[in-house]
Parts: structure tokens; sequence; C-alpha cells
């Protein structure tokens, strides 16, 4: 069922995230992740460098995911728990759709590459957004995996940093709301 889409505003209000591991099926079908992915790309981009690189860690490369996540983890943790190596298995297995998403700045070229990073970061607000309005449910994560230059490397691309893991589903359960910014506590007017 598709969201709430009478006006941009409605649809930017209703967003919220879901937790990834309470995400079922369906997630977006090949149709639709083609779209929200192609929505992703339109964000700003000063330059016209395009410094972002999504990889969809499909169904059947999830257990690949896994063992590389393991991998990186042993690098600085060699002997995990069987609790840590659960964690990390429960975070390669959730949800339906799973993509990464790679700042991949371009320093030859004149941008600063801050303006380049943050148009990573665009990117996944804009792929929470086009699946929101796909009638899905997004949650961008990070944790330690996204820090792990091991599974930027394992993703195909060395040197690259991971600005998140974009996971995508249909909510399990009602994603709560929770408190939202005091509206004159973040806007201001400048009076010279
Ligand atoms: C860059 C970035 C990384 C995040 N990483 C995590 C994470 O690793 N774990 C987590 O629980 N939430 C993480 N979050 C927060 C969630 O994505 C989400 O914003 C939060 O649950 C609030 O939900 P909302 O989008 O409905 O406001 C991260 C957010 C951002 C912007």
């Amino acid at each position: 069922m598709l969201n709430d889409l009478s006006s941009p505003a409605a649809l930017a209000a209703t967003r919220r995230s879901g937790k990834p591991r309470d995400m079922v099926a369906p997630g977006p079908d090949e149709a639709q992740l083609r779209r929200i992915l192609t929505a992703a790309m339109r964000v700003p981009d000063h330059g016209k460098i395009a410094p972002w690189r999504f990889v969809v860690i499909g169904a059947e490369q999830r257990e690949a995911f896994a063992a590389l996540l393991e991998r990186a983890y042993r690098v600085d943790k060699p002997a995990p728990t069987p609790r840590e190596i659960e964690t990390l298995q429960q975070f390669a297995h959730q949800a339906p759709v799973l993509v990464a998403v790679l700042s991949t700045p371009n320093v030859e070229r004149p941008i600063p590459l801050w303006e380049q990073e943050l148009s990573a970061g665009a990117a996944c607000t804009a792929m929470l957004y086009a699946a929101h309005a796909e009638g899905f449910v997004g949650g961008w994560l990070t944790s330690w995996a996204a820090y792990s230059p091991e599974v930027a490397e394992g993703l195909g691309h060395p040197g690259a940093r991971i600005a998140g893991f974009v996971f995508l589903g249909t909510p399990g359960k009602e994603p709560e709301e929770r408190p939202r910014p005091d509206f004159d506590s973040i806007v201001s007017r400048w009076n010279g």
C-alpha cells in the first residue's frame, strides 16, 4: 500500500525509521528497488561527481556478508564471544533488502571533501524517503561495521567510507514515534 503522497510535506511528515530487526517481507522488488535507488541518485551533488556507490546485498549474499563481518570483526577482536557472533549474524540477515551506501569522493576534483560526504548522507536520506513513498519502511544503521576498512574493501570499495547500511522492508510492528525536536529551538531568524 502506498503511503500518503497527497503532498510532499505529508510524505516527509509521516516518514519514520523502522527497526531493521523488526522488518518483514515483502521488501521492494527489483523494479521498486530500482526506483528507490534512482531517486537516491538525484541528490544534490556539487560538481556532478556522483560521490557515492550503492551495493545491494541480496538475499543469497547475506551469509557471505555475515562471513565478511565476522572476518572484519576478528581483525580487532580475534576471539569474539558466541553472543558477538550472533549479533553479527543478526545484523547481516535482518530485513528483506539491504543496501550498503559508500561515500566515494573524488579528491582530484576541486569540490570540498565535506560536500561530497554530505551528498552520500543525502543519498541515504533520499533512499529512506523514496522507500516510504513506495510503501516500505527503511532504517539507516552504521554500527562498527561502517567504520571497518575491511568491510568497505570486502564490499568492493577499498578506501571508501561507509555512509551506512540502509535496510528496507515492511514493518513487522508499527514503528514507534519518537520525540521530535522543538521547532523553535532548531529554527531561528537571523536578525543581523
Ligand atoms: C549516520 C547515521 C547512522 C545511524 N546508525 C545507527 C545505528 O547504528 N544504530 C541505530 O540504532 N540507529 C542508528 N541511526 C539512527 C536511525 O537511523 C534513526 O534515525 C533513528 O532510529 C530515529 O528514527 P527516525 O528516522 O524515525 O527519526 C543512525 C542514523 C544516522 C543518521
